[in-house]
């Protein structure tokens, strides 16, 4: 088992070990001695949430449980109130817990609902896919959709503690395993090169537990530097904008991983030295790397994007694997970048 200290503005663990879904009762107990609410959806409960909740009772803690729907739509205010409501009837307090057993989704919604719930308690994040293991699960940010757009409503509420299973990804669909190696490699290809080459060497049968300690770590150091998201911790964006543009323009057909992929490598083409090697190892994870979207298309809906402000836009930039910058760029400019790109 590997073990990613954080010392944000709460200071928590990050634990990655096979097998840890069946020890999450003793991890629990150190956290809290009253009760836990345990958040799953409709995908993960019926693999994970019976031996969850055994190992949390076998510990001595009171468990109470929901599953929602699996998928985006149940990052909605509805659900938010539904748990809201849920944790007074078991008249939760802070010196209980929230677990939040499931991928993005269910981490977002249950950490927003435990982050404003009697002004915070505390969430254990258990995440099940790799998206969520490298990303979504650290660092503390937590949110809801609005109609008018996705992660509108929000809050930073650092974990107490994440349990990671590589065993968890051995039920995960290989479509969604995918996804979740955009986002690693978008990591390497930000911060470290010799992550990049283990992938690129070892390609989707990369070390499991290696590989997310270290995505883990790097977030890490990202997010103690820039926990408020004001500044460095905008890199982690890298093929984001282009990406929730094409999954705009494609009303979500094209999977984020995927989308994220080719922003990647759009961003790669348009600036880097290495997009040659950028481009062949997305290829290798069977990602994609060219979308039919015109320069036009893409730029139009980037900048319809709610949270742009002003004339510019900030793009992330990976000069060289390892060397990424902030470059803000003249909002007219966009659709020129792009087309370098595409
Ligand atoms: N997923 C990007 C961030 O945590 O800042």
């Amino acid at each position: 088992m590997k073990t990613v200290r954080v010392d944000a503005s709460r200071s928590y663990e990050v634990k990655i070990g096979r097998g840890l879904l069946a020890a999450v009762g003793g991890e629990a107990a150190a956290i809290t001695s009253g009760q836990v609410f345990v958040v799953s959806d409709g995908n993960v409960a019926p693999l994970y949430l019976a031996r969850v909740v055994e190992s949390l009772r076998q510990a001595g803690l009171t468990v109470s449980s929901v599953s929602v729907p699996a998928g985006e739509t149940s990052k909605s205010v509805e659900y938010y109130v539904n748990l809201l409501n849920l944790f007074a009837a078991k008249h939760l307090t802070r010196s209980d817990a929230v677990i939040a057993l499931g991928g993005g989704v269910v981490g977002d919604l249950a950490g927003f609902a435990a982050a404003t719930y009697l002004r915070g308690v505390p969430v254990i994040q258990i995440p099940t896919t790799l998206l969520a293991m490298v990303d979504s699960s650290v660092g503390g940010k937590t949110a809801i959709d609005l109609p008018a757009g996705k992660n509108l409503v929000g809050a930073f509420h650092q974990p107490a503690l994440v349990l990671c299973d590589p065993d968890a990804l051995s039920t995960l669909p290989d479509e969604h395993f995918r996804d979740g190696c955009a986002e690693v490699v978008k990591t390497a290809v930000l911060f470290d090169r010799a992550l990049f080459d283990h992938l690129r060497d070892n390609g989707p049968d990369f070390d499991r537990e290696t590989v997310i300690a270290r995505c883990v770590e790097l977030k890490r150091d990202v997010v103690c530097r820039d926990e408020f998201d004001t500044g460095e911790r905008q890199l982690l964006n890298l093929g984001h904008t282009v990406g929730h543009a094409i999954e705009t323009r494609s009303h979500f057909a094209v999977s984020h991983g995927r989308a994220v992929a080719i922003g990647i490598a759009i961003m790669a083409r348009a600036f880097s030295r290495d997009a040659a090697e950028i481009v062949s190892v997305l290829r290798a994870f069977g990602l994609p790397a060219e979308t039919d979207f015109s320069a036009e298309e893409l730029a139009q809906a980037a900048l319809s994007d709610k949270k742009r402000s002003g004339d510019t836009i900030t793009l992330v930039v990976p000069e060289r694997i390892g060397e990424p910058l902030l470059k803000n760029i003249p909002v007219g400019e966009l659709p020129a970048v792009i087309k370098a790109g595409l």
